[in-house]
């Protein structure tokens, strides 16, 4: 635990605990992650303690516990969600299961709130809930403050002990009034203030601490943590003690390996090497149609191609990079990153990342991997990029993933031609078809592997809520289905074919164009900066046998853990379905309008 008085989330699993923590930064106070079962010893010059939310069932044997001396320490207490339920149990009230399972917007009234911690939610207001279980009685000296339909016991505090427990996520975007809650216990912690320049010396130090007297060895894809993560250990150790590599891997996007390397030159960064490694990432793809069987394809060459150019440069100094080695692997791993490949105590395996993969696993076991930016959130490292002296264009380029378009590339192995006659889930005024292919969602804390269903209808319908609410109703009512998209280049159901394809120079250069005609139409309109991201997709599915179809997927989020669907306007979408489909190959297009959850931002 750090010297100064900061806020500790005990992380009782899933993903909440780091989505508290990077609200907690914003709001100007240091927060750090720590097991939940740390002593409460430990914990005593803390400012303050949030319990997060979690998977499991407080009275389940082997569910994760807090020291119950925490409760006594006289310091403020925020319990959220399963935290909620840890200290119901420990103060002597009882838990149970809900009559039903929330999950989503719900509204909560507030009642004795006055001088409350939700003081600032009106009478009324929306909050994001993902429970099972509820809180049937409060625990003595206890002040009921919300309740909602569905949950009688949706907040209580205890004003004279500082204890606060809330059913509902504050820390997720959709909960209404959730910075205006979280403000107001960070301000009653009183903790020590914090901010990105002070954060910046602290990694510095801890960058120098790491590497001792080693040189960094490191992988630059041009994305946004690589580029920063680069850039500081430049700053911090010297030129003469890094060395970078951009490995072009066939599956970049338009013209990006010129652009880094321009920009790097402009910075003065010279020890940049780049390697075109295309062709053995193509071999390594060929035959792999399995979202983590392409990741782990992807992740391992990427290792392989890093140890010949190691061997090419004579940076290493033994033929094996053994521990003893004058050399560390550099990576621009970020906190979510970490977290999607279980890397939490509790949390459920979503996906692998490339810099996550079973051989950088066992180099950072050695101890021979530095991550600086292992803690830090997007925003947070964007804003790191600004105070090292980064350019805008380059801190703000959207997030693109270390796998580059090989996560946009869908593969399938079965070939199937599937009719226009589906229609079997309840769409409204909108025809609706279930796309054949499969891809990654999240749910809850786990993830999904389900399919798309495709709205044809008018274009203009898209201006009405319905089709949005649609976008969050079917998910929620059929089980098979994780996104939902709104065909831009048919009005009417057409019938499509399928076609076996894995990865392939061909189609990434395909992708490759349609993402560069996206680009250059939302710099264009102005749009870059006020989307988030803009995944461009390319599945195997045509009206031509071996055409292709592509799926636009602007999203709207802050740090990827949540996301919505950007509205684009029609025109936009006139237009570029129009260029699309000029493009040899390509005859269909989507919109997805699907929010995260339960799809994700990336297709894969
Ligand atoms: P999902 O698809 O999980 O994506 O909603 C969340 C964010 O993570 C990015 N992403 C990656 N970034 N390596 C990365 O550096 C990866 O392997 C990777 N996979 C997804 C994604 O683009 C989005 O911003």
């Amino acid at each position: 635990m750090e010297k100064r008085k900061s806020i500790i989330i005990l992380d009782f699993g899933g993903q909440y605990a780091h989505l508290i923590g990077n609200r907690v930064r914003r709001l100007g106070a240091f927060s750090e992650i720590l097991p939940p079962e740390t002593p409460a010893e430990t914990l005593k010059y803390a400012a303050g303690i949030i319990l997060s939310g979690g998977p499991q069932s407080v009275y389940d044997k082997g569910s994760p516990q807090a020291d119950p001396k925490i409760l006594e320490l006289g310091i403020p207490v925020l319990g959220l969600c399963y935290g909620l339920h840890w200290m119901t149990q420990a103060l002597g009230g009882e838990v149970r299961p809900g009559h039903v399972k929330e999950y989503g917007r719900t509204r909560i009234e507030t009642v004795n709130h006055g001088g409350s911690i939700l003081q600032d939610c009106g009478d009324s207001c929306v909050v994001w809930m993902s429970h099972g279980d509820e809180a049937a009685t409060l625990p003595p000296g206890f002040t009921l403050i919300a309740t909602s339909d569905a949950c009688k016991n949706a907040a209580f505090e205890n004003t004279n002990k500082h204890l606060y427990a809330l059913q509902f996520h504050p820390e997720v975007t959709h909960s209404e009034h959730g910075t205006d809650i979280l403000k107001r216990f960070v301000d009653l912690c009183k903790p020590d203030p914090w901010s990105i320049e002070s954060y910046a010396k602290h990694v510095g130090e801890e960058v120098k601490q790491d590497a001792k007297d080693k040189k960094v060895f490191m992988l630059v894809s041009g994305g946004v943590d690589s580029t920063v993560a680069f850039t500081l250990l430049n700053q911090v150790l010297g030129a003469d003690r890094v060395q970078g590599l951009l490995v072009d891997t066939g599956l970049m996007r338009k013209n990006e390996v010129k652009l880094i390397k321009e920009a790097f030159d402009r910075l003065g960064i010279k020890n940049l090497r780049v390697e075109d490694a295309s062709k053995e990432f193509f071999a390594a793809l060929e035959g792999v149609y399995e979202p983590e069987q392409k990741r782990k394809a992807i992740g391992n060459t990427f290792l392989e191609v890093q140890r010949r150019v190691f061997q090419e440069m004579g940076l290493a100094e033994s033929r094996e990079q053994k521990a003893e080695s004058n050399w560390l692997l550099g990576q621009g791993t970020i906190y979510p990153d970490t977290i999607e490949t279980g890397g939490t105590k509790h949390a459920d395996h979503i996906k692998t990342h490339h810099n996550r993969v079973e051989a950088v696993q066992k180099m950072i076991d050695a101890g021979l991997v530095i991550e600086p930016l292992k803690d830090l959130y997007k925003d947070e490292v964007r804003k790191l990029g600004e105070e090292l002296g980064l350019p805008h264009e380059l801190v703000w380029r959207h997030p693109f993933p270390g796998p580059g378009l090989g996560v946009r590339i869908l593969c399938t192995q079965e070939e199937q031609r599937a009719e226009s006659r589906e229609q079997k889930v309840e769409s409204g005024s909108f025809s609706n078809v279930i796309l054949p292919i499969k891809s990654v969602g999240v749910q809850g804390d786990g993830r999904s592997y389900k399919h798309a269903l495709v709205l044809f209808g008018n274009i203009e319908e898209l201006d009405k809520k319905a089709a949005w609410e649609l976008a969050t109703d079917i998910p929620n009512k059929n089980k098979e289905i994780n996104r939902v998209l709104f065909c831009t280049s048919h009005t009417t159901p057409v019938p499509f074919s399928v076609t076996p394809f894995t990865i392939t120079r061909a189609r990434a250069d395909l992708l490759r164009e349609a993402d560069s005609i996206v680009h250059d139409a939302m710099v264009e309109r102005g749009l870059y900066e006020k989307i988030w991201q803009f995944p461009v997709v390319l599945l195997p599915i045509g009206v031509e046998p071996g055409h292709e179809a592509i799926v636009l997927r602007p999203v709207d989020s802050t740090e990827a853990m949540t996301a919505n669907a950007t509205r684009l306007d029609q025109r936009f979408l006139e237009t570029v379905t129009q260029q699309l489909m000029k493009l040899p190959g390509i005859d269909l297009v989507f919109y997805d309008l699907t929010s995260k959850p339960p799809g994700t931002i990336e297709w894969e």
